[in-house]
């Protein structure tokens, strides 16, 4: 019988999602007769059976559109607000999946997603994930869907604030997403010519920002572009949030665990204000005019970049062979210009960070941008 496949957009959208779940739909009807039933709104669709069907008009004119037709979310199946609840809905999950008679779901999403995919795994459900996310923080996959295009838009971003900043001789401080990794920072700065680039990897010293950017006004140059992820962090903060990090790992009790949760979740909150205080600090330390411009939502919306296109449909086909195989629990991995499958237990609960020795990090520190550290 034609296998039954459900897929599912989850976590934070990025440029792609339509053109692989295009990829999907189109591979499974086209090539080898499959059905594909969409839910809308991540996990949350499975819960209360909000569906739709992904048949060739709903799969045509999709390729080049940004966000995800089917919505998405960031519940969690094990942890879902219900009413003035929060429920425990793994079971209903399971009943819909088995009333809808799939033989897989398709997961497609970041970090959230897979941790949430691999429960319903472990809960018997045939599953295979389509790694997306600009943050490009999963391991075992050399990218992540949606990365090029946020890169592009950040890096389009700090060209377009160069000229500005030259113009008024000042500093502008960029803020680029990318959670707790500085992937996209990172690449962006370096692309668009920051003077400075900050990542979570590297705990900054505002005082050794301050003297490159005093360096640079002693050659001449009295503007400065400095690319802020949103994870970076002072050294001072990096030792607070270790110590909120020891007292959650090491928590004798449930109440402990709670406090040092509660104690981190305040700590990232803070470090989202810090921008705006780090910029007037060092308006202060080196005598420039400094301004703020944080990217934010621009960098995960509209058309996706030629290259994610392609990484979009090669994922997106390389899932219904594994479906045609029934190569289940697996992950859709980008390994050079191959698209293999990962078992998602090697994904699951880990982030790929920015390695100290990184060849990008060399690259940054041979041109001569300061890395703040
Ligand atoms: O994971 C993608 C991302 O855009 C991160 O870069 C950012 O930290 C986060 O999502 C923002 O989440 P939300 O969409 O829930 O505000």
């Amino acid at each position: 019988m034609a296998k039954s496949i459900g897929i599912l957009t989850a976590g934070g959208d990025s440029p792609g999602l339509n053109a692989a779940i295009r990829a999907v739909g189109k591979t499974a009807i086209h090539s080898f007769g499959m059905q594909v039933i969409g839910f809308r709104d991540g996990f949350r669709g499975l819960v209360e059976n909000r569906t739709l069907y992904l048949d060739g008009t709903a799969l045509s004119g999709i390729l080049t559109i940004g966000g995800t037709l089917l919505g998405t979310s960031r519940d969690k199946p094990h942890r879902m607000p219900m009413g003035d609840k929060m429920l425990d809905m793994t079971d209903t999950i399971v009943d819909t999946y088995h009333k809808h008679h799939l033989d897989v779901l398709i997961c497609i999403g970041g970090g959230g997603t897979h941790k949430n995919a691999f429960r319903l795994m472990q809960k018997g459900l045939n599953i295979i994930t389509l790694p997306k996310t600009i943050d490009n923080d999963l391991i075992m996959t050399d990218t992540t869907l949606g990365f090029d295009t946020a890169l592009g838009i950040a890096t389009d971003a700090i060209d377009r604030l160069h000229s500005t900043a030259h113009s008024h001789h000042r500093i502008i401080v960029v803020g680029i997403m990318g959670h707790n990794a500085g992937w996209l920072a990172l690449g962006a700065g370096i692309a668009g010519g920051a003077n400075v680039i900050l990542i979570p990897e590297i705990p900054y010293d505002i005082h050794h920002v301050a003297d490159a950017i005093r360096q640079r006004r002693r050659s001449g140059k009295n503007f400065s572009i400095i690319a802020v992820a949103e994870g970076a962090i002072s050294k001072e903060d990096a030792e607070v949030m270790q110590a909120a990090i020891d007292m959650k790992e090491k928590a004798k009790n449930k109440e402990e665990k709670k406090k040092g949760k509660a104690k981190l979740d305040k700590l990232e909150v803070q470090q989202t204000d810090n921008v705006l205080s780090f910029s007037k600090q060092l308006e202060k330390l080196t005598g420039l005019e400094s301004r703020v411009t944080i990217l934010g939502y621009l960098q995960r919306g509209g058309t996706p970049s030629a290259s994610d296109r392609l990484l979009a449909t090669q994922l997106g086909t390389c899932c219904v062979s594994l479906i045609h195989d029934e190569n289940y629990g697996v992950m859709t991995a980008v390994k050079g210009n191959r698209i293999e499958p990962v078992r998602l237990e090697e994904v699951v609960g880990k982030r790929k960070t920015v390695p100290l020795e990184h060849p990008l990090v060399e690259t940054a520190n041979l041109v001569g941008i300061c890395l703040g550290n």
